[in-house]
């Protein structure tokens, strides 16, 4: 029997998933680990952290798999995009990960674009500067941290870290690297002409490969401490979006994704590169060589969830702990006692700032329209109903750009509630589909691993190997209508209070 193994460094824990080469699971484990945030706006973690967590989890998975190492043929890793790990001349961590939530780079990110000239930047990297992306964090070392960043040897990835632990290499591959705003994203290369307005040494980055092809391979050490074979090859896999579209399939035009984890992302294949002028979307290199993609990105999607769960979801973590299932059942099961549109009570997601389509690290989350008759039930709808709003704003803009949209998929932590598919049927006004595979990043992970061990020979037959659409739930013509009044108010109550933001924003110590 052959095995592939893919392992996801997520935000909020790593997951290692073995599957067999069909695509079924064979075993799957996950460890958290937590986010630090030293003030508003901030977030940080520490890489140990991801690596602790990635060697437990692939010892766990081999132990319930049951198999011998020998059987695992490829690795592919993906994870949470954009992380900034800088690594000093012995490739040790000069400080934590400043990651991809972290809003604080809003005054580098002015810079950048006096420096390279807005239209320059998009051309080449096909997006403005952005506070989420790589760049305007290693600019923020520069010049808050400056013994920090005369020590810098190299700049990785969070994933990329763990592949160095792995196998001793720093490198990446096109669709992560399409996030740090170092990238040639049209030419699928590190830009000479970026790094130098920004005075980043070449030498700093590491080497960059397509998605599929092997990086490496698992070193003496990293085989003794995990239990892993010496040798097996590592692929150079995708950031999470873009290996969550691969473990969807969302590898040809007119198929779209629609992902809800601690971000939330439609995401759609694009054969060559499209830019949206105004910079709302992202345009970045698929995991496909010779393929694009493009994608609108909600910051605060399950992490607006999670946000409620770890705050005023005491009740439901005793409960659930009690019961031995997850409190996110309990959760959805108290949403759905409220009604669609949850009788004017609106929730705006932006706890850590918003990309799409406002590009706005000041952005703050908001319940409008509180009443004494609203319960706990409304507050948790309401969450789930302003994420779901917030997508809708980036298939809007995906619509703009001419993109074809023939089937939607859910996947992500979101796509496990039915009712949470359900609202995005009737929000976005069309069919919601689910694939029979719910690993999302690591499914896709461990398909590229498999194209590079030649198991499958393009990441387009390894998933027409694999996937296939089981469910498909039907907007509600009821609901159609109550959400699309109430998408109108949310759509209108950024712009209301866009002021206030930056008013509250300058008021924080
Ligand atoms: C994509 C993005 C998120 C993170 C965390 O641009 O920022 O998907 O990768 O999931």
């Amino acid at each position: 029997m052959e095995n592939l193994l893919g392992i996801d460094v997520g935000t909020s824990a790593a997951k290692t998933v073995l599957f067999d080469t069909r695509g079924n699971t064979i075993a799957s484990a996950t460890v958290e680990y937590p986010m630090y945030q030293p003030r508003i706006g901030w977030a940080e973690q520490d890489p140990e952290d991801w690596w602790n967590a990635v060697v437990a989890t692939i010892q766990a998975v081999i132990d319930k798999g049951n198999i011998n190492s020998n059987q695992i043929k490829g690795i592919g890793l993906t994870g949470q995009m954009h992380g900034m790990v800088l690594l000093d001349k012995d490739l040790n961590v000069l400080r934590p990960a400043i990651i991809w939530c972290d809003q604080r780079t809003q005054s580098e990110c002015d810079e950048m674009t006096s420096l390279i000239g807005r239209e320059r930047l998009i051309e080449i990297t096909a997006n403005p500067a952005l506070t989420g992306f790589t760049a305007s964090k290693v600019m923020w070392v520069k010049k808050n941290q400056p013994h920090i960043f005369d020590r810098t040897h190299k700049i990785l990835l969070p994933k990329d870290y763990i592949r160095l632990k792995l196998t001793g290499e720093c490198a990446t591959e096109v669709s992560d690297a399409s996030g740090t705003q170092f990238l040639d994203v049209p030419n699928r290369k590190w830009s000479e002409e970026i790094l130098k307005k920004l005075e980043i040494p070449m030498e700093w980055m590491p080497e960059v490969f397509e998605s599929p092809v092997v990086s490496g391979k698992v070193s003496q050490g990293a085989a003794q401490l995990t239990g892993l074979k010496i040798d097996t090859p590592v692929v150079g896999g995708g950031g999470d979006q873009a290996a969550g579209a691969v473990g969807n399939g969302i590898v040809k035009p007119g198929l779209i994704s629609s992902t809800i984890g601690t971000s939330g992302v439609v995401f759609a294949h694009m054969d060559s590169v499209s830019i949206d002028p105004k910079g709302r979307v992202h345009t970045f290199c698929h995991a496909i060589p010779g393929a694009w993609h493009v994608m609108g990105v909600t910051q605060g999607a399950g992490l607006s969830l999670q946000w409620m769960r770890d705050n005023f979801g005491g009740m439901e973590r005793d409960l659930a702990s009690f019961l031995d299932i997850n409190p996110y059942d309990l959760m959805n099961q108290e949403a759905e006692n409220a009604k669609p549109g949850c009788q004017g009570l609106i929730y705006l997601p932006y706890l850590m700032g918003e990309r799409t389509p406002h590009l706005d690290p000041n952005a703050r989350g908001v319940f409008f329209g509180l009443t004494a008759k609203h319960d706990r039930t409304h507050m948790l709808r309401s969450v789930m109903e302003g994420v779901t709003y917030s997508l809708k704003d980036c298939l809007e803009i995906l619509k703009e750009m001419g993109v074809l949209t023939h089937e939607i998929r859910a996947s992500g932590g979101g796509a496990r509630s039915k009712l949470w598919r359900q609202m995005q049927a009737d929000i976005f006004k069309v069919p919601i589909y689910t694939i029979n595979s719910s690993e999302g990043p690591a499914f896709g992970a461990a398909l590229l691993a498999g194209v590079g061990a030649k198991i499958y020979e393009s990441v387009n037959e390894a998933c027409s190997a694999t996937i296939k659409t089981v469910d498909k739930l039907s907007p509600i013509e009821a609901n159609i209508d109550i959400y699309s009044k109430y998408y109108e108010i949310y759509k209108g109550l950024y712009h209301d209070l866009k002021d206030r933001f930056i008013e509250v924003s300058e008021l924080d110590v």
